[in-house]
């Protein structure tokens, strides 16, 4: 699959738009701080003592740690990333068994993949995308899950930058965008983070309302 051409950039390579040109560039310039190296640590911890099971989709997946994570517990996965570079990242790791990854853009999904994901697991994806822009990640979302299908959102509250990426959030802004088609089943901090991010994120449990 590939990313959206309608927006094409002169400067783009052909099939990826400017946003696509933005990320891959940093994946070529190894500008990469979110790369840490292991699958976030709220995600870990969640999977010792729930299940995620069937069919998930990550999108933003960068290097596909936390895809290899879920598939390793019995997980059939979908990483999904706008950036070649972090595909080709991905793909260089030892399969876990049940992933594959996918280079496209969240906002130009296929209509084969609407209603096909149990779940879809999100960490610093939402906060990557353009705040005006969420609205369409709650609707690619709200498409690719299954009636009754699940969310799980690690949540970067407060990057330290003024100017994004990571775009601030705030736990209301997620209750204003997902409470009217996701329903809040759980909400904790978590209690293991990435180093520098301790007590600045929220991690969150949704079902999606039928
Ligand atoms: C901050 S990085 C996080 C990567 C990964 N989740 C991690 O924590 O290592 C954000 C990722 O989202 C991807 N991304 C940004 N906009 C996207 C879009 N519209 N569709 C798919 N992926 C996108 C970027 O290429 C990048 O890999």
């Amino acid at each position: 699959m590939n990313a959206n051409t309608s927006s094409a950039s002169p400067l783009a390579p052909p099939g990826l738009d400017d946003s696509a040109l933005d990320w891959e560039a940093r994946y070529r310039a190894g500008d990469t701080p979110w790369e840490k190296g292991f699958a976030a640590p709220p995600l870990t911890d969640l999977l010792t003592r729930h299940a995620i099971r069937g069919t998930v989709l990550v999108p933003g997946c960068g290097s596909g740690h936390d895809v290899r994570a879920l598939a390793s517990k019995g997980a059939s996965v979908i990483g999904l990333d706008i950036a070649e570079s972090a595909i080709i990242s991905a793909r260089s790791f030892q399969s876990a068994g049940g992933e594959s990854y996918e280079q496209g853009d969240l906002f130009v999904l296929p209509a084969s993949w609407h209603g096909r994901f149990d779940w879809v697991v999100e960490h610093t994806c939402f906060c990557a995308i353009p705040p005006r822009r969420r609205v369409d990640y709650l609707r690619a979302v709200n498409e690719v899950l299954k009636p009754d299908g699940h969310y799980f959102g690690i949540f970067y509250l407060n990057p330290d930058t003024e100017e994004g990426p990571p775009f601030r959030v705030s736990r209301e802004e997620i209750a204003r965008l997902f409470d009217p088609n996701f329903e809040l089943l759980d909400e904790w901090i978590p209690e293991h983070s990435f180093e520098g991010r301790v007590g600045r994120e929220l991690c969150q449990l949704r079902r999606k309302r039928s």
